[in-house]
């Protein structure tokens, strides 16, 4: 897995430049510059998961969910939803099946009616490889610091040897073989507040009716865009469904360190099914006009301590401005 992760980062570190960042720069900036000097500037697309493709449909939340969250989400009535399934890396045209598309990502927007939009934005790593907004930005710098003819120990393999949670976390994602047969993590930790006021920490899980996973060397043979061609083709003919569901943080459990997931045994709990039924005509000009932010949340679901949320709305943000 070492060696597979460390070649993908080198075919990476190939489109790298030896420019650097602002040092005055705010954290999300750097990370935005050094993503654009990782994979290129690529007008009109973002600086991560470039390459996707926009469905619609709804959710309707299970009947245990407004228990746990007075979020209108939860109510019980069906919401329309926008969701963008994509691949790693800010190349618009990474092949679907690379080792580099991993970890895939879907972005969902929760439109209630007569309310604001709420957004969650997942991906297939179970848990992240960095804790920080700081650490992400030296990690994607450290990987730019170490083409292949670096030497050793390259910055890469200093900074792994000092993160071991960097290639743990890389292993635990994969290809599927339709981005409707992957199991997406949210990572980072949210607190659900219920009517009551009664608050509980919760990291998503949206679970696939069935998860199926390719081999590198069957991804590697598929066609340059198999997911994103898929995936329409197939909500044409029926639709697609995945289970929204929240593990419940233990006393004790930290809600600050995504690198950390929380034990197997932590209660899971249905929020809700998300039908997805709808092909977008335009999926490319659709998904340049949409922003999702893990932080755009509403009355009922708040932030936790974890820190890199706050990283990641910023360095979005900057990451849409460029893109427009
Ligand atoms: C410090 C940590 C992170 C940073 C700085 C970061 C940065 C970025 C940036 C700049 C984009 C492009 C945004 C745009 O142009 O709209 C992006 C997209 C994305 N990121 Fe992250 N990310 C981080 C962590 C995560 C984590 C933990 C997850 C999943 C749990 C994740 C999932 C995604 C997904 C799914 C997209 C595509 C969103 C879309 O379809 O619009 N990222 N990320």
């Amino acid at each position: 897995m070492k060696k597979r992760m460390v070649g993908a980062v080198c075919a990476v570190v190939l489109l790298a430049s030896q420019a650097l960042y602002a040092d005055d720069a705010p954290v999300p900036t750097q990370i935005v510059d050094t993503m654009n000097r990782l994979f290129g500037v690529h007008p009109g697309f973002r600086a991560n998961h470039a390459k996707g493709v926009v469905v619609e449909g709804s959710f309707k939340a299970a009947p245990g969910a407004a228990a746990l969250s007075r979020a209108v989400l939860f109510a019980g009535d069906t919401i329309p939803v926008t969701v963008r399934f994509s691949d790693a890396t800010g190349l618009p045209t990474i092949p679907d099946g690379a080792g580099n598309a991993n970890p895939h990502g879907m972005a969902i927007k929760f439109h209630p009616p007569g309310g604001a939009d709420t957004d969650m934005v997942i991906n297939s790593l179970k848990f992240f490889p960095v804790a920080t907004g700081e650490d992400f930005r030296d990690l994607l710098q450290a990987i730019s610091e170490s083409p292949a003819d670096a030497p050793k120990p390259t910055k890469f393999e200093q900074f792994v040897a000092s993160h071991p949670s960097v290639p743990k976390a890389f292993a635990t994602a994969s290809t599927p073989d339709s981005f409707a047969h992957e199991t997406y993590y949210g990572i980072d930790a949210f607190v659900l507040v219920n009517k009551a006021g009664a608050k509980q920490a919760v990291r998503y899980i949206m679970q696939p009716e069935k998860a199926v996973h390719l081999t590198p060397g069957v991804a590697a043979k598929r066609p340059n865009d198999f997911l994103v061609d898929e995936l329409p083709a197939r909500v044409s003919k029926h639709p697609v469904v995945f289970h929204l569901k929240a593990q419940l943080a233990a006393a004790g459990d930290s809600t600050k360190d995504p690198t950390q997931p929380w034990p197997d045994d932590r209660k899971v709990v249905e929020l809700g099914t998300l039908t997805l039924d709808k092909t977008v005509p335009d999926s490319l000009a659709a998904q340049k006009k949409l922003l999702f932010l893990p932080g755009q949340i509403t009355d009922g679901i708040e932030l936790s301590d974890d820190p890199l949320v706050a990283a990641r709305n910023a360095a979005y943000a900057v990451s849409f401005s460029r893109r427009q």
